[in-house]
């Protein structure tokens, strides 16, 4: 999918780093004229950018606004079709709102919706889910695979090996884990959500709509009194400001590679990365579900992704959807 002519020319700056770009060489090679291109500079530098000329070779990016534009994210992006259509969006109330809009008006497979901020941000069991603008990725995939509605749980899981190995790629000073079944936890620490919802058939998913809050950029003070004792963001335990875009690309790119997977070999390979990155399997947990409270140790999930947990009397529980203390 062609990217809109304003980022498709940032995309070329960011991807010649120092190396000046003309404006007649934009011109050419996109086919428009130097003045719809100057045109485009001048919006980009609207919008935070800047531009240095150098004589007679043209201009070089010099300092890009802390945006998860698309443009940026696509000069990350390595997939065939996730990212590829990406909705950015400055405010919105939910992204998954939006992409259930666009889901029923038949966005492709792989579509991204993205916000600086959200008003309604929704987390698990209706829960209202923090989003401070410019400082997080708050996004929603919508995915079309074509699967029973039965096996749209275990994208949640797909999702959570995804985001687990693409803040490994831009974070070097701590390993995330995940707590079943969908949290991202840094030293026992909340650091990213996951909601997956769903339009479905009796027996076809029409889409599933992964919505991603990952904690990205915020300082302790960002977070509301009563998130401070149990949220914490990549950049705190990073001690680093972190690449936004980057991030999103890398979530993208595996996200793709492990839906694939999945689509290829079924559930089994999935299974055995997120058993790799748990800090959930072998310890002391209390669940909480709809209908009871059960204790015990988590040993293991099956196929199908559910959490077993086994008793103090030596019986063994399958739970499908349930709050977790460790
Ligand atoms: C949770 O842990 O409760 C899930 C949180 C999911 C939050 C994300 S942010 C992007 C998307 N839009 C929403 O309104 N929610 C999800």
């Amino acid at each position: 999918m062609n990217l809109p002519m304003k980022d498709e020319i940032l995309k070329r700056f960011l991807l010649a780093k120092d190396t000046p770009i003309s404006g007649q060489s934009l011109a050419d090679e996109l086919g428009i004229s130097r003045t719809a291109v100057w045109k485009h500079l001048q919006t980009l530098q609207e919008e935070g950018y800047v531009f240095e000329t150098i004589k007679k070779k043209g201009y070089v990016l010099k300092g890009k606004p802390d945006k998860v534009d698309p443009a940026r994210i696509t000069s990350f992006l390595t997939t065939q079709r996730f990212g590829r259509n990406i909705q950015y969006l400055d405010e919105v109330t939910s992204t998954q709102s939006v992409a259930h809009e666009l889901a029923r008006e038949g966005v492709h497979d792989g579509t991204v919706v993205i916000a600086e901020t959200q008003t309604m941000g929704k987390g698990r069991m209706a829960r209202p889910w923090e989003s401070t603008k410019g400082k997080g990725v708050w996004m929603t995939v919508v995915i079309r695979p074509d699967v029973p509605p039965s096996q749209a749980p275990q994208f949640t899981l797909v999702a959570a090996v995804a985001i687990v190995n693409a803040i490994k790629s831009v974070c070097k000073n701590f390993t995330p884990t995940i707590k079943w079944p969908n949290d991202i936890l840094i030293n026992g620490r909340k650091c990213t959500g996951i909601l997956t919802e769903m339009l479905a058939e009796m027996d076809r998913v029409e889409a599933l709509l992964i919505g991603i809050g990952i904690n990205a950029n915020q300082q302790m003070e960002d977070f509301p009194p009563e998130l401070q004792t149990i949220a914490t963001s990549l950049s705190i335990e990073e001690q680093a400001e972190i690449n936004r875009p980057q991030l999103v690309a890398e979530l993208l790119n595996y996200l793709e590679l492990y839906s694939n997977l999945y689509i290829k070999e079924g559930f089994k390979p999935i299974k055995a990365l997120w058993e790799e990155s748990s800090g959930t399997i072998g310890k002391q947990i209390k669940a909480t579900t709809l209908r009871e409270v059960i204790e015990g140790k988590a040993i293991g999930i099956t196929e199908e992704g559910v959490l077993e947990i086994q008793l103090d009397n030596g019986e063994i529980k399958g739970v499908y959807s349930a709050d977790i203390e460790i």
